[in-house]
């Protein structure tokens, strides 16, 4: 049973639900003419590059459901965005199926099982810099193999080698460099020699235009059709894996990846003025702060809120300073820990936590702490978005965690490892590499899921489809996906317009509002005088989002985030 410690205040109580009532009934009102972005009949793929939104979309043309478009199009990331797609990482999937059935896969990394709470700590109890970002100490036991043959087990259509042969076609006749991408490979070449014997990334300064072909990759992902899952968590390139991270001084044994296995987790639903969120429960943070923030704020008016402007950009901030710190407290892997989903879902300790917010000066976050919920027995990523024809939506973010993860390449087998350890707490109460403090709930332990903030998310308006999304960004992710339900409800945007629209950021440590280099000024001295701290980085960017939108013809527009070489494809 759960409890709320604070007083019950009757009154406060019936005015939020009075307030909510009358906010229940949202439509977009709006007179104005709606921007629109690429537009499909029936069926879509967005992803962050184009050959895997065609990929999929190719296996969708031939009769494919949304689970078969999926295992191809994150196949295909794998080679075409090794950045964060990825076999040697994780990920989560949120499914909405046409007759309304709703789910989630999760397979995230874990620790190994040689793992243990100090385990980048020094004699003297400080953080090894670095030990837990970059090398083979960074990698937590990879999940995404099993969760795409899982993915094929339960709503597969198509046999799984259909699915996986794109992507090993694509692999030997190698992918083009984005100007883009080489600015990323090139800035990380430092670390790959650090981290590597060799990689496929040092054998040249790539250029935009070169053509980098991926044989080994492609030669393990023959494997891995020829042999199923077991090939990757026991077969010869579970082998590569283990000796090569071993070799490199790492924990990862051949038994940390046999006992590996996704988990179907029940999504966190959430309603919010008639819509209704469907998204990633633990070990992914996402869900519920999306849905706390959207109840934080359920109660407001939009009517009196310019878009980014001053007063919007204070009640969010002030909603997720507050969400953070309960995030931080309260969440981390559901099965080594009792997570009180149901109060911090609650309108009513949403609101609560929002009775001290005012729009006349900034709360400090030294002020803010979790909410006291007294429980008693009883944290470089990639989003996709896909919508197929008979009605069936997927949601899926996955990641290495950091850019090319740990940065350590099998090179036999062809593939990027993850840095994901660091999003456990090295050290309880130390901000980790995305400055987001921890605490005891998500410290280190054998088999431990680390806390993530990834959000794939689907709503759902009136019982159907409406919105498929989700983003990269590390915390900023929750932020990203918060803005964009906001922007298509709230602000009648379209689903182009909406993700191109600027973004800013809380997490409440740092104590800081932070806004894309692209963001409009001409609030910031009015924000300042309330006592707010700016953060706008030169080249800051939040999020990157892709999307799908049903509009109200029932046809489908894509939201390919310009801030990436994104594309939205379908028909
Ligand atoms: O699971 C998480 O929250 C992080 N590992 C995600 C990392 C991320 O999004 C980095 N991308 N830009």
């Amino acid at each position: 049973m759960i409890r709320i410690l604070t007083d019950m205040k009757i009154s406060l109580v019936l005015l939020s639900c009075i307030f909510i009532f009358l906010s229940q009934c949202k439509e977009p009102q709006s007179t104005k003419e709606i921007e629109r972005g690429f537009i499909a009949d029936s069926a879509m793929v967005v992803s962050a590059r184009v050959e895997a939104s065609q990929i999929g979309v190719s296996i969708l043309e031939n009769g494919g459901n949304a689970f078969d478009a999926m295992i191809a199009t994150d196949l295909a990331l794998v080679v075409a965005y090794p950045f964060s797609g990825n076999i040697g990482g994780g990920g989560f999937t949120v499914f909405r199926t046409s007759d309304g059935m709703t789910g989630t896969l999760d397979y995230r990394e874990k620790a190994p099982l040689a793992a243990h709470r100090d385990m980048y700590l020094d004699g003297n109890g400080d953080i090894i810099p670095e030990k837990s970002t970059l090398g083979a100490m960074a990698i937590g036991v990879p999940g995404t193999v099993a969760g795409l043959f899982e993915i094929h087990r339960k709503f597969g259509s198509k046999p799984f080698a259909e699915l996986i042969q794109p992507a090993i076609d694509l692999a030997k006749r190698g992918v083009v460099v984005s100007e883009k991408q080489a600015k990323t490979i090139n800035n990380y070449r430092k670390y790959f020699e650090r981290a590597n014997h060799r990689t496929i990334m040092l054998d040249k300064e790539w250029k935009a235009g070169d053509t980098i072909k991926y044989l080994p990759l492609a030669r393990t992902f023959e494997r891995i059709r020829d042999n199923g899952r077991e090939e990757f968590y026991e077969g010869e390139t579970a082998d590569m894996l283990v000796d090569y991270v071993q070799k490199l001084g790492g924990i990862i044994t051949k038994e940390d990846l046999k006992k590996y296995e996704a988990v179907w987790r029940k999504p966190i639903k959430a309603d919010y003025k008639g819509y209704t969120l469907i998204s990633m429960p633990p070990p992914s943070s996402g869900g519920i702060c999306v849905a706390q923030i959207l109840k934080s704020i359920e109660p407001y008016d939009f009517g009196q809120f310019e878009h980014n402007g001053a007063d919007y950009i204070q009640l969010l901030s002030e909603a997720e300073r507050r969400v953070y710190a309960d995030r931080s407290y309260f969440l981390g892997d559901p099965d080594f820990n009792i997570i009180p989903i149901d109060t911090l879902l609650s309108s009513y300790y949403n609101t609560e936590r929002m009775k001290d917010f005012s729009l006349e000066k900034a709360t400090l976050s030294s002020e803010i702490a979790h909410g006291e919920i007294e429980i008693v027995e009883s944290d470089e990523t990639t989003h996709y978005s896909i919508v197929d024809s008979y009605g069936n939506a997927v949601a899926v973010t996955c990641t290495l965690n950091g850019a090319y993860g740990s940065k350590v390449f099998v090179e036999e087998g062809g593939f990027f490892l993850n840095n994901e350890m660091d999003d456990l707490s090295a050290k309880p109460g130390t901000p980790n590499m995305f400055g987001l403090t921890g605490a005891e709930v998500n410290s280190i332990a054998p088999e431990k899921r680390m806390l993530s903030s990834m959000a794939p998310t689907i709503v759902a308006k009136n019982h159907k489809l409406f919105m498929v999304l989700g983003s990269p960004g590390g915390p900023t992710i929750i932020t990203s996906v918060l803005q964009n339900i906001l922007n298509v409800i709230e602000f009648d945007m379209g689903m182009q317009e909406s993700v191109a629209a600027s973004r800013f950021h809380h997490q409440w440590l740092p104590d800081q509002i932070q806004f894309e280099k692209s963001f409009d000024t001409i609030h910031f001295g009015h924000l300042r005088k309330k006592g707010y701290q700016l953060n706008q980085g030169a080249s800051r960017i939040l999020g990157k989002v892709d999307a799908i939108l049903v509009m109200p013809d029932g046809r489908l527009e894509g939201g390919a985030d310009p801030r990436g070489d994104d594309t939205a494809l379908g028909f």
